[in-house]
């Protein structure tokens, strides 16, 4: 069987990337920080196989050393999902050096890690598909997300400078860019927005966040897992070095 290498693939987009390939019968190796809810996920049926790695994507040897563990248990990589990302909300005037440190060091440096450790199998293989999470704030600014756009906004160009590197070796690299999406992520950010903004009402939050969005809804992480799945497929081989809105029409605007 094929396999799937998905980073933050314990809870959000990334389980439902993990369900996904696996469903279609690819090997899934799961490489995040969250034991709990990554065994929880490797437990379920499915006709490929899914496997945790316990990572922190922010270490480049230990995503070496998983990444060489999962090819040991399955096999060189067809597919790469650089999906694990955090996001620290504040103002520019009291965003912390922590929270800069840890944005850029998961979303940014954490990606290049993943990519550089993944690709060099991808390389001696001749082939490979990598999808990058990136977010729409590569094409839209958010107040308030201040290192969060610049991470993911570097996430978009690293998919286009290392579509023109990587290529020629017939490796495709495309990132995706979603709105707001369901999940732990958001549920704690817009938990955060009820108690600031809508006092203390989270679906107030939730349902002004949709009415910013033209479909007038907020997505399902399969939404995004699909897409993922069809641009990491051979249905989509003439994709590289494409950014890929999934935002309910919210950068059309
Ligand atoms: N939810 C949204 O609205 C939205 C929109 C656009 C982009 N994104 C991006 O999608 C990705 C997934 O987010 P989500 O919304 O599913 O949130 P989530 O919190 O459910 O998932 C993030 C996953 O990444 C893992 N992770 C965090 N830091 C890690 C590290 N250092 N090493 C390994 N794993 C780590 C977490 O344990 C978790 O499993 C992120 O990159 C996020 O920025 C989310």
């Amino acid at each position: 069987m094929p396999l799937a290498i998905i980073t933050g693939g314990a809870t959000g987009i990334g389980a439902a990337a993990v369900k996904k390939y696996a469903s279609e019968g690819y090997d899934a190796a799961l490489l995040d920080l969250n034991k709990e809810e990554s065994l929880t996920l490797c437990q379920e049926e499915h006709p490929g196989s899914i496997a945790f790695f316990e990572t922190d994507v922010r270490d480049r040897k230990k995503v070496e050393a998983s990444v060489a563990s999962a090819v040991e248990l399955f096999g060189p990589p067809s597919v790469l999902f650089a999906n694990a990302g955090v996001q620290r909300l504040s103002s520019l005037f009291e965003l912390r050096d922590e929270d800069i440190d840890a944005v850029i060091d998961t979303n940014l440096k954490g990606t290049i890690y993943t990519v550089a450790t993944v690709a060099r199998y991808m390389r001696d293989a001749g082939q490979g598909s990598i999808v990058l999470m990136a977010s729409d704030q590569v094409f839209a600014g958010k107040s308030g997300s201040i290192a969060y756009g610049a991470s993911k906004g570097g996430v978009g160009q690293l998919a286009k400078s290392l579509s023109v590197e990587l290529s020629p070796l017939g490796i495709r690299i495309n990132a995706i860019c979603p709105a707001t999406v369901k999940t732990p992520l958001t549920d704690k950010i817009f938990e955060d927005l009820g108690v600031k903004e809508y006092a203390g009402n989270s679906e107030a939050a939730w349902k002004a966040e949709a009415e910013s969005i033209p479909l007038k809804r907020i997505a399902l992480p399969e939404e995004i897992a699909n897409v993922v799945y069809f641009i990491s497929s051979s249905e989509a081989s003439f994709m590289t070095g494409s950014l890929i809105t999934v935002d309910g029409g919210f950068t059309a605007q």
